[in-house]
């Protein structure tokens, strides 16, 4: 990733930080970035809903008044939609239509519908230059000993996702 920003924007002394114009030309860095909110959605059964009336989806009857929680989580692992579903390949959406903004039922950690996520605008914005930023301003390492196979990405239960165990990594300043 270093060397997506290592080039002229940054050294040239003209634009000391990226601006998300910037961002539209890092397509891998895009596609990590949909790649982990595919493994890991920060709401993994989104917002609970509520049937209106009776319905019948694959033979399966529901009750009006039914609470409805759409597992995310296990959508984005399934393996009849995606291929090594549990791998961590941000490849798969290089050359790839999915999309995050709901229409494609697969991949929906904004959710989808009239109730999905209102701040999908805004968390882009925001995670795309913050997080583009940071890997550009800095060379990260690991702790001494410590591999990207021991990384734990293991969360804690709950509504939204957090860590178990926080992440610790080593910033270091670019000469
Ligand atoms: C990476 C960042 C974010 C993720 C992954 C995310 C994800 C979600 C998801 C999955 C839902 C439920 C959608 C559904 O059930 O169909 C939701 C709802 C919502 N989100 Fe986000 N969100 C993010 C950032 C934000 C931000 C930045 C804001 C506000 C500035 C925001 C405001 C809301 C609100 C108000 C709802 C409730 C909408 C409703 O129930 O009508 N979210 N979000």
């Amino acid at each position: 990733m270093a060397g997506a920003c290592s080039g002229k924007v940054l050294t040239s002394g003209k634009k000391p930080f990226l601006d998300e114009d910037d961002i539209q030309k890092f397509p891998y860095f895009k596609a990590v970035i949909k790649e982990t909110l595919r493994l890991y959605p920060p709401a993994p059964l989104l917002v609970p809903r509520e049937t209106r009336e009776k319905v019948t989806i694959d033979g399966y009857e529901i009750p009006a008044k039914t609470m409805i929680y759409v597992n995310a989580w296990a959508i984005h692992r399934d393996p009849g939609a995606w291929e090594e579903a549990e791998e961590f390949i941000p490849e798969r959406f290089l050359n790839s239509t999915v999309d995050l903004r709901g229409q494609d039922f697969c991949f929906i950690p904004f959710g989808a519908g009239r109730r999905m996520c209102p701040g999908l605008n805004m968390a882009f914005a925001t995670l795309d230059v913050v997080l583009a930023n940071l890997l550009c301003s800095f060379d990260w390492e690991l702790p001494e000993g410590m591999k990207s196979e021991d990384i734990d990405t293991e969360a804690l239960p709950g509504l939204s996702q957090h860590k178990k165990n926080p992440l610790c990594v080593l910033a270091k300043c670019q000469m």
